[in-house]
């Protein structure tokens, strides 16, 4: 029996047909594998609802009714009062930039943007579009080094986000997880925090941006608990297909989404997977059992990571170390420095080259609270795991680090 914190990880592989390959799947930040029914989805509505949607006749309502559940979908994994406050698209990205592009007439020259520093482009590039159009000031929430043994041990804390804000602070714009670092950031007790700060200040306005695309696959999102006003989701990062979810506070007409309606149809599959992970049909349990088995993914990672051996090799990760904290998930980046270093994409290539497994490489620079620049010209690498992932993944990942590193 399968208690309620329980994961029954061979059914829930069985949900999906890449795993029976046995590769390990170790880049799932970057896009993650897809059960077999959110396929299913996607091909039904293409061999048997393929219409124009919108239109009186059977086959179209039948279609319509499909993008509608898309919509009402993804409003549940976000958690939206209402489907109406859900814009779809292609990617996260390009749904941020449609959005801000209707914003300029909102924002005066001198209001000010709060972003995450080291953060990605959706949830930051993009404002920095929007105010370089309407002469908006950027500031960056750096983080802290949080070990003396790692530079690269950087964390974001909320006591260094809201000195920055001020009468004239129009948006802040975070991660509630972020695909490099792999630390859980607590949204709804930062969102609290900035609104007490902006009401003190006297900040007429402040919209909180949540990119929570790398926060999706680990932790249930919650935009009402939150108090957000943005919430980005792409479907791909969480066992759906390419496309992706905006949650916006005002509701939004459903023209403002554009995107395959297939893959709208196939994104209803990502919930009743999840539901079906635990016997209780419920998404907080769900979560509950994924935390609780990534948990075991991330500490045989960490106490590698961070054992004195692989120090003296030179070996950092770029992220939080912290082995009992249950808000770090298992996407661990890293670095080889020291006397004998290797080259991040060197790393990738040579894990990559052995088979049977796939990491990647990323680009990641921010600044510490203290000034100090993160020297990472050449990258990280990351291994990057989800609850499908099993532990003797992990020891065969950790052996071949082993092999890469010491010989
Ligand atoms: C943290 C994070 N935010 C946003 C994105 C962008 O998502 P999309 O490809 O849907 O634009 C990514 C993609 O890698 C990501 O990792």
């Amino acid at each position: 029996m399968t208690l309620a914190n329980d994961l029954d990880i061979e059914q829930t592989r069985a949900h999906f047909p890449a795993l029976r390959s046995g590769h390990i799947f170790a880049d799932n930040a970057g896009g993650s594998q897809v059960p077999k029914d959110v396929v299913d989805r996607i091909s039904d509505y293409l061999l048997n609802t393929n219409v124009q949607v919108n239109v009186d006749y059977s086959i179209s309502i039948q279609s319509t009714q499909r993008v509608a559940e898309g919509r009402a979908a993804a409003a549940r994994l976000l958690n939206a009062a209402k489907p109406e406050q859900i814009i779809l698209g292609g990617s996260s990205t390009a749904n941020m930039e449609n959005l801000l592009r209707q914003f300029d007439g909102d924002v005066n020259a001198g209001d000010e943007f709060i972003l995450m520093d080291g953060e990605h482009e959706a949830n930051n590039g993009t404002w920095k579009k929007l105010a370089a159009r309407t002469g908006a000031i950027i500031k960056y929430w750096h983080p802290v080094i949080t070990s003396p043994e790692n530079p690269f041990s950087v964390v974001h804390r909320v006591e260094h986000l809201t000195p920055l804000i001020t009468p004239k602070t129009r948006v802040v714009a975070f991660s509630a997880c972020s695909n490099i670092l792999g630390s859980v950031v607590p949204v709804k007790e930062i969102s609290k925090a900035v609104r007490a700060e902006a009401a003190a200040k006297g900040a007429q306005k402040v919209d909180i941006s949540i990119d929570a695309v790398a926060y999706a696959p680990h932790r249930r999102i919650d935009v009402q608990d939150w108090d957000i006003d943005f919430c980005m989701l792409s479907f791909y990062k969480v066992y759906g297909p390419h496309a992706a979810a905006l949650y916006v506070r005002s509701p939004v007409h459903p023209s403002s989404s554009s995107v395959a309606h297939e893959l709208v149809y196939g994104s209803t599959g990502i919930l009743p997977y999840l539901l079906s992970l635990t016997p209780i049909n419920d998404l907080q349990a769900t979560f509950d059992a994924i935390a609780s088995h990534e948990k075991s993914l991330v500490d045989p990672l960490l106490a590698f990571f961070t054992h004195p051996e692989q120090r003296a090799r030179g070996l950092m990760i770029v992220g939080s170390e912290d082995a009992h904290d249950i808000g770090r998930v298992p996407t661990i980046s890293f670095v080889i420095q020291g006397e004998n270093p290797i080259p991040s994409q060197e790393i990738v290539k040579r894990i990559n080259r052995k088979g049977g497994v796939g990491i990647r490489g990323y680009k990641y620079s921010c600044t510490t609270e203290d000034g100090v620049q993160l020297s990472l010209d050449g990258g990280v690498a990351r291994i990057s795991l989800v609850h499908y992932n099993t532990v003797e993944e992990v020891h065969k990942i950790i052996e071949i680090l082993k092999e890469i590193i010491y010989t």
